[in-house]
């Protein structure tokens, strides 16, 4: 079903804040540099469903983008095309662009390695899903697979790793464990460790949250903002007030497409659209 509403603003959205580029204007002030940007970002699952619809959006480098929107309107997909999460089955389909700043290289194109976008672009999923190894193992896979393989320089970015993840002080003396042994919250800063190892320039977190305690989950948000110090973050989340308290700017998207974009403040206060208040305020969705 096309949304004629998400269409006209889709339209209205193409602003000039960006010269060359096709991103949605932001209100306010002269944006950030950018880190990355979709363009014209159409995404097809096996061939047939138009998961995503001709999608432009900036991403700020050293800022949280929240992706907000009702469930089944694309926020995973959309996430997932960033790191070419979706080349790993047959018959899925990306057209468009996701250009990632400042050496314009398209994400998407034919001869980008997958694997290499997987080291500049880290993902963090819902559950925490520590591989089957030890927690030192955890961090040091992506070192591997890079070829790092003296033990001291291992050693140094494990330890700044874990650190960066706010796990060091829980974990120094029992690296050997199994990373299945520490607790969910603990779990998913492992996860968050292993990707911060390869030294990302975005880090993607997809509800990484929902399967967490209140007191886990603020220690999750409080690592976010750290975080965005070094590495420009995505964030999805189903949770309204978390978006509010952790990200920058907020993009909510309906049915494979994106309605508004823009600060999060406005969003949260000022929306232009009704739909995304309706969203927001708990009306709808
Ligand atoms: N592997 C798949 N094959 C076919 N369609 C899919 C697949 N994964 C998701 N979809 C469809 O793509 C659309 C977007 O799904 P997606 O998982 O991105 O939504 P979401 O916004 O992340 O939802 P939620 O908030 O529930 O996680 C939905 O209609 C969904 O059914
Ligand atoms: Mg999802």
């Amino acid at each position: 079903m096309v949304n004629p509403m998400a269409t006209a603003t889709h339209a209205s959205m193409l602003g000039s804040a960006n010269p060359g580029a096709t991103a949605p204007a932001v209100s306010g002030d002269s944006p950030p540099p950018l880190k990355a940007e979709s363009r014209g970002l159409d995404f097809y699952y096996s061939n047939s469903f138009q998961a995503l619809k001709s999608i432009d959006m900036p991403v700020y480098e050293n800022k949280v983008t929240a992706l907000i929107g009702p469930s089944g309107c694309g926020k995973s997909t959309f996430l997932r095309c960033f790191n070419r999460m979706h080349d790993l089955y047959a018959g899925n389909r990306y057209a468009g662009q996701i250009v990632l700043h400042p050496d314009n290289t398209d994400l998407l194109a034919k001869d980008v390695d997958p694997i290499e976008v997987r080291m500049r672009i880290g993902m963090v999923f819902q559950k925490p899903n520590p591989f089957p190894k030890t927690i030192y193992e955890n961090v040091a896979y992506g070192l591997r697979v890079r070829g790092m393989t003296q033990k001291n320089q291992l050693d140094d970015k494990i330890e700044e790793s874990l650190r960066g993840a706010a796990l060091w002080d829980e974990v120094k003396h029992r690296l050997g464990e199994m990373g299945s042994n520490l607790s969910g919250g603990q779990q998913q800063r492992l996860c968050i460790a292993r990707a911060l190892a390869t030294d990302p320039e975005i880090l993607l977190f997809d509800e990484p949250t929902s399967a967490l305690d209140p007191i886990a989950t603020a220690s999750i948000e409080e690592l976010v903002t750290e975080l965005k110090k070094k590495v420009t973050i995505l964030i999805v989340t189903h949770n309204m007030q978390q978006a509010a308290r952790v990200s920058d700017y907020t993009a909510y998207m309906y049915i494979g497409e994106l309605m508004e974009f823009d600060k999060t403040d406005t969003i949260f206060f000022k929306p232009k659209r009704k739909e995304t208040e309706d969203y927001i305020t708990g009306r709808f969705g």
